[in-house]
């Protein structure tokens, strides 16, 4: 199952907003239509939003929109993937938008298949997995990044198990991570994100994978909770890595200058729609942190097993 397609000059994109109890569809028939997608959630994860944003291109050249205006307004709809802004400049300097498009999406899958290939040489038969937020097939167009080495792993016939950080407050973690490890039979089982450190402790997890949303200088940008699980690993000396593509590699900045996105304060605020406190309590939501390099074992590319930068 594909987190999109390309039909009739729509694009269709799974809801990941109603998973894992309804599978539905959002379409986006004008680049605004996607922006709305990408800023609620119905797509997320820093490849899918990437390959979307470029449908979004199309669906503007399409439409006969202006392409510098609709790459401004893409590119606004969230700040910290990195692949959001590198998809809009590819399809922009392309002579033929849609076929762009279509390539990068055919390249996701390619390139995912890739990161399981090299990331399953690190995982061992009977490793415990722990992964926050959803690096999945959901996250990109299809396979994943850090699932996707989980995934080779267990059809290369390695006996592992995987632990989901439910990863409020979206909880991209319980609702898509373990839904998608369900779908392909691979052991998992849910905590809540303060129990890892705990795992840790008492020797349940092996090693720790997840994706992410910027790879810089100095670190990594990911859901907000990977430093914690990154620290606690580095306590516990378990290897910690990251799976990303290349197309998520900022060669431009420090990490540390990154906009880490704020979102509203309401999912926090509730679970749902049960409220968790008082309706006026002042309320943090940053959506992303940093992993600083000296805390992350390798990154696991497209073409390899890598040093942080
Ligand atoms: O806010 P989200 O759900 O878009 O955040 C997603 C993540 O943090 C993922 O770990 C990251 O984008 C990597 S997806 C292969």
């Amino acid at each position: 199952m594909k987190t999109m397609q390309w039909e009739d000059n729509k694009l269709l994109l799974i809801d990941q907003t109603k998973l894992p109890d309804e599978l539905t569809y959002f379409e986006c028939k004008t680049y605004q239509d996607v922006i709305k997608a990408i800023k609620t959630m119905v797509v997320r994860g820093a490849p899918a939003i990437g390959v979307a944003a470029a449908f979004g291109m199309a669906l503007a050249y399409i439409s006969g929109d202006n392409p510098q205006k609709a790459a401004r307004e893409i590119k606004s709809s969230r700040p910290t993937a990195v692949n959001l802004f590198w998809a809009v400049d590819r399809v922009l300097g392309s002579d033929s938008p849609v076929d762009e498009a279509i390539k990068m999406y055919d390249e996701d899958i390619k390139t995912n298949k890739s990161i399981g290939a090299y990331g399953s040489k690190i995982i061992d038969d009977g490793d415990t997995i722990l992964t926050h937020c959803n690096a999945g097939a959901l996250a990109c167009v299809d396979y994943g990044t850090a699932l996707g080495v989980i995934r080779t792993a267990f059809k290369e016939g390695k006996n592992i198990s995987v632990v989901c950080n439910e990863t409020r407050p979206l909880c991209q973690g319980a609702r898509l991570s373990v839904w998608e490890m369900q779908q392909d039979k691979i052991p998992v089982e849910l905590i809540v994100d303060s129990a890892a450190g705990y795992l840790m402790q008492t020797g349940a997890i092996d090693k720790v994978v997840i994706g992410a949303d910027r790879v810089a200088q100095g670190g990594v940008a990911n859901k907000i909770g990977s430093l914690m699980v990154a620290l606690a690993a580095n306590r516990f000396n378990i290897p910690f890595y990251v799976a990303a593509p290349k197309s998520t590699f900022d060669y431009q900045n420090s990490i540390y200058d990154v906009e880490i996105e704020e979102r509203n304060p309401e999912e926090v605020l509730y679970f749902g729609t049960s409220r968790l406190a008082p309706a006026e309590t002042i309320i943090r939501n940053p959506a992303f942190d940093i992993v600083p390099d000296d805390l992350i074992t390798g990154i696991i590319t497209e073409e390899g097993i890598i040093k942080p930068f």
